[in-house]
C-alpha cells in the first residue's frame, strides 16, 4: 500500500486543471474552470473543476473528486494505478507499506495490465521486426521510404512490421516466457482449431492505435502486395482494452493541438493523418474509413467544438457520408467541409502542394458544410424543378439537426440566396421539419433530466402526477396512441409505462384514473389492450368512463393552461405532448433541488460559489426544457 503522507503530498502536487485538462477542454470561468463532462452525454457543460480545492464536479452526473479519482474513473485505473500514474507525471517518490490492496479488484486490473504488457511486448516486436530484420527492411521499411516516410516519422507513429511467417509472434513470444491465451486475449493471436496459435499480423506493416492517453490499445496492419487477395487492412479486435466505437486513430498525437487550434481535421485513413502531420498539420485524427460513431464526436468534443471534414476528391465518397455529418450537427459540432481535387485524397494532396500550398488550400476551400452541401445537390439538380425542391428539403434537413435557432436563422438568410428561394418560405418549412425533430430531442432532453435527478438522489414527498387534467390526459393519450410506435424500440405504451416506473414517487389521484393505470400495469405482463377494450370493459363504470374521457375535448392543453403554461407549438403532436408530461414532472424536481440549494445557501459552512454554480446549471436545463417543449416558464 502507499504511504497516506504519499498521497497526500502527491495531492498537494498534482495541478487539477492540468490533469483535467489532458482530456477535457476547460474553459476558464471566474477561479474555476468549466468545461462538458467526459463521463456522461450532455449539452449543457456542468463539469466544474476547482483549483484552489484541486477537485473536479459535475453537476450532471455527480460525479466529483480529486486528481487520484478523476484518473481512476477516466483511465479505468485502480486508485494505486492512479497514484503511480500522478507520482511520475509529477515526479515523486512514493512511500510504499506492507499492507496488501484489494484483491478482487486487482485480478481484474491485472488481466488489464497483463494485456496491456503483450501488447507492449508486440509493439516492440513489430518495431524491431520493421528496422532489425532483412525481411522487414527489404519489405516494410522499403514501402515506407517509397511513401516517403523519414525514419523521425516511423518512429514518431511506432510503425512497424509483421513477418510472412504463421508464427512469428507466437513463438517468440512463447519463447520469451509470455503467455499465448493473454496474446489471445490481446487480439494479437488467433487459436488453431486443434491445438495452438497463429498471428494475426502477417506480412503487413503496422500502424499501432493509441489511446487518448498514449498507451497501444491495438494495431492495424496494410497488406505488402495488391495481388493478396486479403483485405486491405487487418485491425484488432475489440479487446478488454480496445474497443473501436470510442476511439479515433490520431487522438493522442493530436489532442494538444486540437486544444490550442480549436479545431481538429478529420480524414478517413491511418497515411492520411501520418502525412498531414507530417506536413505541418497536427490537429487531424482518422475515423478509419467507418461513419463516426457517438462515442467517437464525444471524445471529438472532449476537445474543440469545431470539425473540419477532409473528403477525397470522388464524389460517391462525399455523398455516402452526408448522413453521417448530420450526427454531428446534432451534437452541437460545428461542421465545416473541403473537398479535394478528383482523384486525390489528403495524403496525396499534402505531398503534391508541400506544406505552405496545402495550409492555404485548406484556408481557402474551407466551407461551412451546409453550404457545401447546398451547392453540391443544387449542382446535381441543375433546372429541374422538382429535383430542386427535393434537393431544398434535404438540406434543411439538415439544417434541422443545428440546435441552435440563432444559428439556424442565420443560415437561412445565405440558404434563400444560394437557393434563389423566398425566405420566408424557407423559415416555414425550417420550422416544420425543426418541429418534428422535437420528439427526438425531447426523449434526449428526459433522459439527461432523469439522470440529473435520481443522481441527485432527492427525495421529494409522493405527489400526483399534477393535476386531474394531466393525469386524464395521460390515460387518455395512452388509450388512443398505446400501439402506435414510439421509437425504433418502443411503442408508446411501452415507452410511458417505463417513464411512469422511473418516477417512484408519482401517483395518481383521480380514482378512475389509478383503477386503469393499475390495469396498463397489469398488461405490462399481458400485453398492452387500447380504447376498444376499455369502452366494451365489462365492468360498467369503465366503459362509461373511458367513453367520457375519449369524448373529451383537448385535455392537455387545459391542464398546461391552468399552470400558465402556453403550449406554442402545434399541439397533435401526442408523443411531444406524452414527453411534456414526465418533462413537466421531473421539471418540479428540479425546481424542488434548486430549493434546496438555496436553503444551503443559508448555511456558512458550504461552498457558495459551488452551490451558486450548481443552481445556474439547474436553471440553464430549466431553459433547455422551455426551449426545446416551446412552452415559457412556470408562473404561479
Ligand atoms: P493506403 O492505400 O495505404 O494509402 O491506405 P489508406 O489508409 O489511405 O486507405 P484507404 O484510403 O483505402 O482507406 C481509408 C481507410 O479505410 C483506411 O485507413 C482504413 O482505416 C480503412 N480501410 C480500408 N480498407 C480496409 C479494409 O480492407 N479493412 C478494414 N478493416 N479497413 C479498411
Ligand atoms: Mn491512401
Amino acid at each position: 500500500m502507499i504511504a497516506p503522507q504519499s498521497v497526500e503530498q502527491l495531492l498537494n502536487a498534482a495541478v487539477i486543471e492540468d490533469v483535467v485538462g489532458e482530456y477535457v477542454a476547460l474553459k476558464r470561468s471566474g477561479s474555476r474552470f468549466k468545461g462538458v463532462c467526459p463521463f456522461h452525454d450532455e449539452k449543457t457543460p456542468s463539469f466544474v473543476v476547482t483549483p484552489t480545492l484541486g477537485i473536479y464536479k459535475c453537476f450532471g452526473c455527480q460525479k466529483g473528486g480529486n486528481s487520484i479519482n478523476f484518473l481512476m474513473e477516466m483511465e479505468n485505473l485502480s486508485y494505486a494505478e492512479a497514484i503511480r500514474n500522478l507520482a511520475k507525471k509529477y515526479g515523486i517518490e512514493l512511500i510504499e507499506t506492507g499492507v496488501k490492496e484489494d484483491e478482487a479488484y486487482k485480478e481484474n486490473q491485472k488481466l488489464r495490465e497483463n494485456i496491456q504488457i503483450v501488447l507492449d511486448y508486440a509493439q516492440k516486436f513489430f518495431s524491431e521486426n520493421l528496422t532489425e530484420t532483412e525481411e522487414g527492411q527489404t519489405i516494410g521499411l522499403e514501402y515506407f521510404k517509397e511513401r516517403g516516410y523519414s525514419q523521425e516519422i516511423v518512429k514518431k507513429w511506432g510503425l512497424g512490421y509483421s513477418p510472412t511467417a504463421w508464427e512469428a509472434l507466437a513463438t517468440k513470444a512463447k519463447n520469451e516466457g509470455y503467455t499465448l491465451e493473454t496474446l489471445e486475449l490481446a487480439g494479437l493471436l488467433r487459436k488453431r482449431e486443434n491445438q495452438g496459435y497463429y498471428d494475426l499480423f502477417r506480412n503487413r506493416v503496422i500502424f499501432p492505435i493509441h489511446g487518448v492517453s498514449g498507451k497501444v490499445i491495438a494495431f492495424a496492419g496494410r497488406k505488402m502486395s495488391s495481388s493478396d487477395p486479403a483485405p486491405k487492412y487487418v485491425n484488432s479486435p475489440e479487446t478488454e482494452l480496445y474497443k473501436k466505437s470510442e476511439i479515433l486513430y490520431g487522438i493522442f498525437q493530436a489532442k494538444n493541438a486540437i486544444k490550442k487550434e480549436d479545431k481538429v481535421y478529420l480524414t478517413e485513413g491511418y497515411t492520411d493523418v501520418i502525412s498531414l502531420s507530417q506536413f505541418g498539420v497536427e490537429n487531424v485524427v482518422a475515423s478509419s474509413g467507418t461513419a463516426l460513431t457517438p462515442g467517437q464526436i464525444r471524445l471529438i468534443r472532449r476537445f474543440t467544438h469545431n470539425i473540419t471534414v477532409v473528403y477525397d476528391g470522388d464524389s460517391a465518397g462525399i455523398k455516402a457520408s452526408m448522413r453521417g455529418i448530420d450526427l454531428l450537427l446534432t451534437e452541437d459540432l460545428n461542421v465545416r467541409v473541403v473537398a479535394l481535387p478528383d482523384g486525390e485524397d489528403p495524403d496525396s494532396w499534402c505531398r503534391k502542394l508541400g506544406s505552405d500550398g496545402f495550409a492555404k488550400y485548406l484556408a481557402e476551400n474551407e466551407k461551412n458544410f451546409i453550404f457545401f452541401k447546398a451547392n453540391l445537390l443544387l449542382d446535381a439538380a441543375g433546372n429541374d424543378p422538382i429535383k430542386r425542391t427535393e434537393a431544398i428539403r434535404d438540406i434543411l434537413e439538415s439544417v434541422a439537426n443545428i440546435g441552435d435557432p440563432l444559428k439556424r436563422n442565420s443560415l437561412n438568410q445565405e440558404l434563400s440566396k444560394i437557393c434563389g428561394t423566398d425566405e420566408t418560405l424557407l423559415a416555414v418549412e425550417l420550422s416544420k421539419i425543426v418541429k418534428k425533430k422535437l420528439t427526438g430531442k425531447g426523449e434526449e432532453l428526459l433522459t439527461e433530466l432523469k439522470q440529473i435527478t435520481q443522481a441527485a438522489g432527492i427525495d421529494l414527498p409522493r405527489e400526483p402526477l399534477n393535476d386531474l387534467n394531466q393525469e386524464r390526459a395521460f390515460v387518455k393519450l395512452l388509450l388512443l396512441h398505446g400501439h402506435e410506435p414510439f421509437n425504433e424500440e418502443q411503442q408508446v405504451f411501452d415507452f410511458a409505462m417505463s417513464e411512469l416506473s422511473a418516477d417512484e414517487n408519482v401517483f395518481f389521484t383521480d380514482p378512475m384514473c389509478v383503477k386503469v393505470v393499475n390495469m396498463f400495469f397489469e398488461m405490462q405482463q399481458t400485453g398492452f389492450q387500447g380504447s376498444q377494450y376499455f369502452v366494451n370493459h365489462t365492468d360498467p363504470e369503465i366503459s362509461a368512463w373511458a367513453a367520457g374521457i375519449l369524448s373529451q375535448g383537448h385535455l392537455l392543453s387545459e391542464a398546461f393552461a391552468e399552470n400558465y403554461i402556453y403550449i406554442t407549438h402545434e399541439s397533435d403532436n401526442f408523443k411531444h405532448e406524452l414527453m411534456s408530461i414526465f418533462v413537466h414532472l421531473r421539471r418540479k424536481k428540479l425546481d424542488s433541488l434548486i430549493q434546496k440549494k438555496m436553503e444551503l445557501l443559508k448555511n456558512s459552512d458550504v461552498d457558495i460559489e459551488e452551490v451558486l454554480l450548481h443552481i445556474v446549471f439547474l436553471e440553464s436545463i430549466k431553459t433547455r426544457i422551455s426551449s426545446e417543449f416551446g412552452y415559457a416558464d412556470y408562473k404561479p
